[in-house]
């Protein structure tokens, strides 16, 4: 019988991609977010691309202890991915007390009613972020985690801690942290992508957002950085490559893989692309002239940071493939699709 798998947070931007991944490999999935990042855009996109009319979705808050434990046990949960959280930089700086409240009691509540549920496998969506200024890149998964420029940061060292403590002292479960680099583009179909509110804060949202009118011009921020180009160094990781990584570390779980009870494992490409090499292949890839300009550096910014991903490739299995002038069509399609949904067009 197939292996039923929660995604918390499963109709935002990752989520949905990584739910289509996983019915795509076989499994069943259990879909649950409190919407209140996302309308049902992904969700209705993810049933068409799977042809799963019956996906199920429950709308419930994860701070909500007794809505988890309903969930629990309406479904039997093998395995959970937990996505559902805040993710806003800025906005945590100005209400850390949100983002400490419910980052953290969403996951306290996930790890605690597994237990009681007899769901041994917890997968927690961590970020680069943890690593913080690195002193070199790449960074390996045995780099110093820096203490965090956010509360959103913060909340993500805290998640790791949790779940490594909690696997230490409940031999019950166990659980992998997946640290993403940055993640972009959108589904092939161009039925999901990301769906930022308001003016994005991330880069690829905001490119293609000029490109398609809705912003005057991108602000490229700083070209006086210590790096070749004077831009920014990221490693960014196409969604579907991603999403892929999950279904990777999911089955090492529900195969008892796993070398140790709690594991660590980097998901990008372990290529640095500039700020100025990421514009200049979108306008590439998809024969479109951008509007930009020099700005100041945005405060908090890392200078560089990219991934060695080789524990994922050999541990895993699992591999980037996708090349960055296929995800930047991918993030322009998602763009086209969703200016002729919204009428913008
Ligand atoms: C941020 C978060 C990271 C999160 C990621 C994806 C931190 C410090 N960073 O990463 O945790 O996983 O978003 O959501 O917590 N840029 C511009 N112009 C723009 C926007 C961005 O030049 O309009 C530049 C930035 O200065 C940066 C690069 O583009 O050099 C990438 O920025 P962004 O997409 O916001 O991601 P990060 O800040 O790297």
């Amino acid at each position: 019988m197939a292996k039923t798998v929660l995604v918390s947070g499963g109709a935002g931007f990752i989520g949905s991609h990584v739910t289509v991944e996983l019915i795509s490999a076989g499994y069943d999935v259990v879909v649950a977010d409190n919407m209140s990042n996302c309308d049902m855009t992904c969700f209705e996109g993810v049933k068409k691309i799977t042809g799963r009319e019956d996906l199920p979705l429950v709308k419930m808050d994860f701070c909500d202890a007794e809505a988890v434990e309903e969930l629990f046990t309406t479904y039997k949960i093998d395995a959970v991915i937990h996505f559902a959280g805040f993710k806003a930089v800025g906005e945590s700086v100005y209400e850390p007390l949100k983002y400490y409240g419910n980052n953290l009691t969403s996951f306290i509540n996930v790890i605690e009613t597994s237990r009681r549920h007899g769901c041994e496998n917890i997968l927690f969506s961590s970020s680069a972020t943890v690593y913080g200024e690195p002193d070199k890149s790449p960074v390996t998964e045995k780099s110093p985690r820096k203490p965090a420029t956010s509360p959103y940061g913060n909340t993500k060292q805290i998640c790791e801690d949790i779940l490594r403590d909690s696997v230490k002292a409940y031999p019950e479960i166990k659980g992998i942290a997946l640290r993403y680099f940055n993640p972009i583009g959108a589904h092939p179909s161009a039925l999901i992508g990301e769906l930022p509110r308001g003016v994005p804060n991330n880069l690829v949202p905001y490119i293609t957002q000029t490109a398609a009118g809705i912003r005057e011009c991108l602000s490229i921020y700083g070209n006086d950085y210590p790096t070749p180009d004077g831009t920014c160094l990221r490693d960014y990781i196409d969604i579907t490559d991603l999403a892929k990584a999950h279904v990777y570390a999911v089955r090492r779980m529900l195969e008892g893989k796993m070398e140790e009870e709690y594991e660590i494992f980097n998901i990008g490409t372990g290529k640095p692309v500039s700020v100025m090499e990421l514009v200049t292949a979108f306008q590439k890839a998809n024969g479109i002239k951008l509007n930009y300009k020099f700005a100041p550096r945005r405060a908090g910014d890392v200078t560089a940071i990219w991934a060695d991903p080789s524990l994922a490739n050999k541990k895993l299995g699992w591999k980037a493939e996708r090349t960055i002038e296929e995800t930047l069509k991918s993030a322009w399609d998602w763009q086209l699709h969703l200016d002729k949904t919204l009428g913008r067009k």
